[in-house]
């Protein structure tokens, strides 16, 4: 077991470019070890997506971003002219593209490095100044993703008293973004702030990004963390000493409906039924001007066997079926206020969000 990433520098290096290849802290073995997953062909990086080696929304975001500069450098090394270069980009953005259905950052971050691609190409740029340029796109988006953590953080923190307990769902800290996170993030600029915080993780079944990731992060940054069982979030609810709970998101529609790992949507029915606040906090990147609402958010269902067992234990008898959404839609109504790098939006959602329609429209 690592002693948390004390050594590492903060915001994490999640994503990163290295001599020609993408490389992730990879996820899929923390808290035991803190190891480095080199990435240095587009398979191998939607393999790590799938595995959930890099995952969160905006961190898939920006490991896709450098997946579509990895895709062109290895075009220049191989010798082609942009045409080729463009041919083999368009195939590696649809493979990163079926990597993982939900989190609209994925798409958000390979649309925008084909914009980069194009306006590159349409000033007849050499294939050496493209691939500088979408490097360099990369780059910005995580730099930009750490800036957004930073100004949720600043806006969410508001929201909760001096002395305050949250409880959270999945991991959407440092590890899930480009360093610094967006739930997380809220938590982490209050405690800097001096604000009294300690937080409840759900352990996030069934692979465990609360009690494995989530609690790794925060110990390590010293905001003292306890662990409980998902089944044991309504009861804490009712228990009356959660003043909130704040989780991230994969994809919010234009309404408001969030999508966010599974077991968010029992959490926001049990704060409501007990009067706690429910708390969304997501970058611009999560927003979908293209869904009206939840309905229309594709979520993920994983294989079974990660219901069944984990890692390379099976508990459960052969010949049981299971059921593996990864994600689940928690209605607009539930929540509190969505809390992005703009500041705090309450319902209804389509007005306060209504600026992202016209960001997506320009
Ligand atoms: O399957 P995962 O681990 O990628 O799911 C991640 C989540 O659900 C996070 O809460 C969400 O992406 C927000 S991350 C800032």
């Amino acid at each position: 077991m690592t002693d948390g990433p004390r050594s590492l520098p903060f915001p994490f290096p999640v994503v990163e470019w290295r001599d020609g290849a993408v490389v992730l802290m990879d996820q899929c073995r923390l808290p035991e070890e803190l190891t480095f997953r080199v990435c240095d062909d587009v398979p191998g990086l939607c393999a790590a997506i799938r595995e959930l080696a890099v995952r969160g929304a905006p961190a898939i975001g920006v490991a896709a971003a450098w997946g579509m500069a990895l895709s062109w450098d290895l075009s220049v090394r191989a010798g082609c002219d942009s045409g080729a270069a463009a041919d083999r980009l368009i195939l590696d953005r649809d493979a990163l593209a079926a990597t993982r259905p939900t989190a609209v950052n994925l798409f958000w971050a390979l649309d925008r490095q084909m914009r980069t691609a194009e306006s590159a190409i349409a000033m007849d740029s050499g294939p050496e100044i493209v691939g500088r340029m979408l490097a360099a796109e990369a780059a910005i988006i995580r730099e930009e993703d750490v800036a957004l953590g930073l100004a949720m953080g600043a806006a969410g923190a508001a929201l909760l008293p001096d002395t305050a307990t949250v409880l959270t769902h999945c991991n959407a800290g440092g590890l899930a973004t480009g360093g610094y996170g967006t739930a997380l993030g809220v938590i982490y600029a209050a405690h800097d702030a001096g604000k009294k915080v300690r937080v409840y993780a759900d352990e996030t079944r069934p692979l465990l990004q609360g009690a494995r990731l989530t609690a790794w992060e925060l110990n390590a940054r010293g905001v003292p963390v306890t662990v409980i069982c998902d089944g044991a979030a309504a009861s804490l609810l009712r228990s009356g000493r959660i003043d909130a709970v704040i989780t991230g998101a994969d994809r919010i529609a234009r309404n408001g409906d969030t999508a966010n790992k599974i077991g968010t949507y029992s959490l926001a029915l049990a704060a409501r039924e007990h009067g706690v606040p429910f708390y969304v906090a997501a970058p611009s990147s999560t927003l979908d001007a293209r869904c009206s609402d939840g309905g229309a958010i594709p979520v993920e269902e994983r294989d079974h066997s990660e219901v069944l067992g984990f890692r390379d234990v099976k508990w459960s008898p052969d010949g049981v079926d299971a059921w593996n959404p990864a994600f689940d839609v928690t209605p607009a109504g539930l929540i509190e206020a969505i809390v992005t790098e703009r500041g705090v939006h309450r319902a209804p959602f389509s007005e306060s969000l209504a600026w992202i329609e016209d960001e997506s429209l320009s």
